[in-house]
């Protein structure tokens, strides 16, 4: 199926709003939670479709040895030939690593299941942190954004995440325990900021799997806004049937069903982080 961008609705309007809010280098973001199975991977994918869709150039990085990035974006195992893995331990570079996916102006560097042993082997290897920082530096200038799909754990490939990147967005389930841990994870980025990347930032939180059939949902989001202000963004994802179906035909949900709830959900974000890089630009630009 052909790459269809939206032709109408509010979505899209916000979007054509938005266009052209980035250039110059690649803006770096890891899309990170050491929680398991919260839409991390998901709103990496359907996030960078649907910039790519308004024509950024877009690049993710699947540092997640399960791959579902890679799979979601129809990336086969047998396409897989350098891999995150070849980049961490040098055995390739970026160039050779970008994979083109179906959607224009969309690539990713897929992963292997070699990555998950990345960690031990690079234990002796000074500036390990800065692995992946090394070599995204090869493609500055190829991109608008790069994206970086962390794996659920705060290990060795996220700190590379952290160390590569310019801030963290944070996917969190709408569910009782979308608090717990995330006090270690912004610590951790404390922790990153000092010791290794000054300039790491929370770029913000999203509410993912929002059920508002369910008041459980509801007060999850009041107590997120509560902790987090204006860092939570206002799109909030619903849990969709269509955006759990669209992985299993290698798809972003933006191309298996871009009216479908959970699609222009991720239309919408889209909007708020062109419009919040907008914003950070501006400041940067008075400050400097
Ligand atoms: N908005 C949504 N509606 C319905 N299902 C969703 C939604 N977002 C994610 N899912 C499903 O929830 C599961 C977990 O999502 P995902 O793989 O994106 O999480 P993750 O944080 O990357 O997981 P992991 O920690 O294992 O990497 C997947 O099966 C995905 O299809
Ligand atoms: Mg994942």
């Amino acid at each position: 199926m052909a790459f269809q961008i939206p032709e109408s609705g509010d979505a899209v309007e916000d979007l054509t709003k938005t266009l052209g809010a980035s250039g110059g280098d690649p803006r770096i973001l890891a899309v990170a939670n050491q929680k398991g199975g919260v839409g991390k991977t998901t709103t990496a994918v359907n996030l960078a479709t649907a910039l790519a869709a308004i024509r950024k150039k877009v690049l993710i990085i699947d540092l997640d040895p399960q791959g579902n990035a890679s799979t979601g974006l129809g990336v086969e195992r047998a396409m897989r030939k350098e891999t995150t893995y070849s980049l961490l331990v040098g055995d390739a570079r970026i160039a050779e690593a970008i994979v083109p996916t179906m959607v224009p102006g969309l690539s990713v560097v897929p992963s292997s299941v070699d990555l998950s042993g990345a960690e031990l082997e690079l234990i002796d290897v000074p500036r390990r942190e800065f692995r992946l920082k090394s070599a995204l530096a090869d493609v500055s200038g190829d991109f608008d954004y790069i994206l970086i799909d962390c794996p659920p754990a705060l290990g060795l490939l996220t700190l590379n995440a952290f160390c590569a990147a310019h801030a963290v967005l944070v996917p969190l389930q709408c569910e009782f325990y979308a608090l717990e841990g995330l006090s270690h994870l912004v610590k951790t980025v404390d922790r990153i900021k000092r010791a290794f990347n000054p300039a790491l930032e929370i770029q913000g939180v999203v509410l993912t799997m929002y059920d508002r059939r369910n008041n459980l949902s509801d007060m999850v989001a009041a107590d997120v806004r509560d902790h987090f202000g204006d860092k939570v963004y206002q799109t909030v994802i619903p849990r969709n049937v269509r955006v759990s179906e669209a992985p299993s035909f290698g798809k972003p949900v933006l191309l298996y069903d871009w009216r479908c709830a959970g699609s222009q959900a991720y239309i919408h974000l889209a909007g708020e982080v062109l419009k919040q890089e907008r914003s950070l630009n501006l400041e940067r630009r008075l400050s400097a």
